[in-house]
């Protein structure tokens, strides 16, 4: 099989979708914008949560792109072959347009015609929605895959468990999907029929058909605009196009492997040196993703900052096994090498990249060492672990060389006791999320606008948006500003949104191509990601009046006179350089 590298898949996927009449639209940011109920992108649709319920997307209703994700859920399945935490997503979507016939036939095109993919299809199965009460089992699909030459015994009739995505929240679009796995076991040898429990069928590619809405009662109702939304992992798709079974001998990985085979002298090969250098390879590709993300996001004990410390302090407590040091930063030159082309945010960020990177690894070498100290003292492992970041693991290690007994039940036991605690505070939070498009919500979003517009006034800068946050009783912004805010700006920058809320501006919608939209003046929020066509929300009477005007996706209240009264609760630092305002209305 020729080789085929990762940029071939992507431009081919995405001149594929396109000569199907799709869209080509951009990434967007790994931290997710207005929405409280993930920390981070998981999926392509996750960006197009407000177009799949029925918001007309600016490049219209067929669209493709090539979406990074983090899913955080799997992390103690990374090590194995084809686990990531950082992963890219390829995906297609129809929006209310075509659905499951088109949808198959396209997926199946791309897969095993010569011109695209060219995979065997005598080594393709595919898995179809059994039914339930519910929902109909999905002959409409199981009837295109056979029409497509795919034999019976290779189409598994699976319940909801394997065979249905989404809702992405409590509440929303979801519905039946058809998976396809690709045998990677020896060629000659492909099974007559496909088996789930056999991991030697890999999946490949998800097309999902949202159908349904499901209600806050639970119900599951038709929806209006039936949707398609797929994704495909890039990773795996590039390691089974190479016949590789171990996508970290893909170009996507290979190179930080070597990197890591070289600093630590050892060789990339038996179960746990292989588990650890995979483990290292993913975890710091993830962090330096997120720390090259535009959103400024640091190291913290809260949200996305907690994971990514949690994905540093991980890879280096293996790396620390396989005798590295200070070794974060060489590994994040590598990344930044191999993805700065495609991802172009992660040389502009890189010194913020690599200044997080070492800090963090510093400190949690001195954490390791204050461990150690309490350790000794006989301090118990939860409270190791919670007031001092020292991981369980390593304190059964060290039990372990002292030959002390640890109490490994009641570590459990209090940890499920604390993670309680913090489920029932952060489900507050998840309540009326802007996926639902709450009215609360709308209106905190549209005060997200005023407040960055007042603050360039009052701040005498340009303000550029580095993350929002909304939940049902407050609004989070974070902002480039170099410095602690002064009593006295806030209290002007609180009045200034007042003022402009007493005036009852109306708040407007427009749509229109990204070189006329960037000559309007408009702030741009996620840098230069956009689509070819954008909407703009601005506030005011007409667009060159207007008091303020954003690249932005909505939703907002059609009129800021119904937003109450606003107040700043807080004014703290992100990062270096980055501020972070919580407000509400009142
Ligand atoms: N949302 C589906 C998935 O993540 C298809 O894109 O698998």
């Amino acid at each position: 099989m020729s080789v085929m590298t990762s940029n071939e898949i992507r431009q081919k996927y995405l001149q594929f979708f396109k000569e199907k009449g799709h869209a080509v639209i951009p990434s967007a940011s790994l931290v997710p914008e207005n929405d409280p109920s993930v920390l981070f992108t998981t999926a392509g649709m996750h960006p197009l949560v407000p177009y799949l319920l029925g918001e007309k997307h600016p490049a219209g209703a067929r669209l493709c792109d090539v979406q990074k994700c983090i899913r955080t859920g799997d992390i103690d399945e990374v090590g194995d072959y084809c686990h990531h935490t950082f992963f890219e997503m390829l995906g297609n979507w129809s929006l209310g347009e075509y659905f499951k016939k088109e949808a198959i036939e396209f997926s199946f095109e791309f897969l095993t015609s010569p011109k695209w993919l060219g995979l065997d299809k005598n080594r393709l199965a595919v898995s179809v929605f059994e039914g339930d009460s519910d929902a109909p089992f999905d002959d409409e699909a199981f009837e295109t895959w056979k029409s497509l030459g795919i034999p019976e015994k290779r189409i598994a009739k699976l319940p909801k468990k394997n065979n249905w995505w989404g809702p992405a929240g409590e509440t929303g679009p979801c519905g039946p999907d058809t998976e396809m796995f690709y045998w990677v076991g020896e060629p000659d040898k492909v099974p007559e029929s496909f088996n789930d429990d056999n991991s030697l069928w890999l999946e490949i590619w998800n097309d999902v058909f949202m159908q349904y809405n499901k209600t806050a009662l639970g119900k599951f109702e038709q929806l209006s605009q039936k949707n398609v939304d797929t994704g495909m992992g890039l990773e795996r798709t590039l390691a089974v196009v190479n016949g590789l079974d171990d996508n970290y001998r893909t170009e996507l990985f290979w190179p930080i492997i070597e990197k890591i085979e070289k600093l630590s002298g050892q060789t990339y090969r038996g179960d746990t040196l292989v588990k650890a250098m995979r483990i290292i390879a993913d975890h710091l590709k993830a962090a330096t993703f997120i720390l090259g993300d535009e959103k400024g996001i640091a190291p913290s004990n809260t949200g996305q900052g907690y994971v990514l410390r949690r994905l540093i302090r991980r890879a280096v407590r293996y790396g620390k096994q396989l005798g590295m040091k200070s070794f974060t930063k060489d590994i994040a030159e590598v990344v930044i090498e191999m993805f700065g082309d495609v991802y172009p945010e992660l040389s502009k960020n890189k010194n913020f990249v690599f200044d997080n990177l070492s800090q963090e690894e510093e400190k949690f070498e001195k954490t390791l060492e204050n461990g150690l100290k309490e350790f000794e003292k006989g301090t118990s492992p939860f409270v190791l672990f919670t007031t001092y970041g020292f991981p369980l693991e390593m304190t059964k290690e060290l039990a372990k060389e002292k030959g002390v007994e640890i109490d490994e039940k009641k570590f459990f036991e209090d940890m499920e006791k604390h993670q309680e605690l913090s489920r029932t505070s952060s489900a507050g939070m998840f309540k009326g999320g802007l996926s639902d498009a709450g009215e609360e919500n709308k209106k905190l979003h549209t005060a997200t606008h005023l407040l960055r517009r007042a603050l360039e006034e009052i701040l005498q800068t340009e303000i550029t948006q580095k993350g929002s946050n909304i939940t049902a009783e407050r609004l989070r912004f974070d902002f480039n500003f170099g410095r602690k805010m002064t009593d006295e700006e806030k209290k002007k920058v609180e009045d200034l949104v007042n003022e402009k809320i007493s005036l009852k501006l109306p708040v407007h919608k427009i749509i229109m191509n990204k070189e006329e939209a960037e000559k309007t003046g408009a702030a741009h929020i996620f840098g230069d990601k956009y689509g070819d066509e954008v909407s703009i929300y601005y506030i005011g009477d007409s667009l060159e009046t207007a008091h303020s005007k954003e690249f932005c996706g909505g939703p907002h209240v059609d009129n800021i006179g119904t937003l109450g009264h606003f107040r700043i609760t807080k004014e703290e630092a992100v990062s270096a350089g980055v501020r972070r305002i919580k407000a509400v209305l009142e």
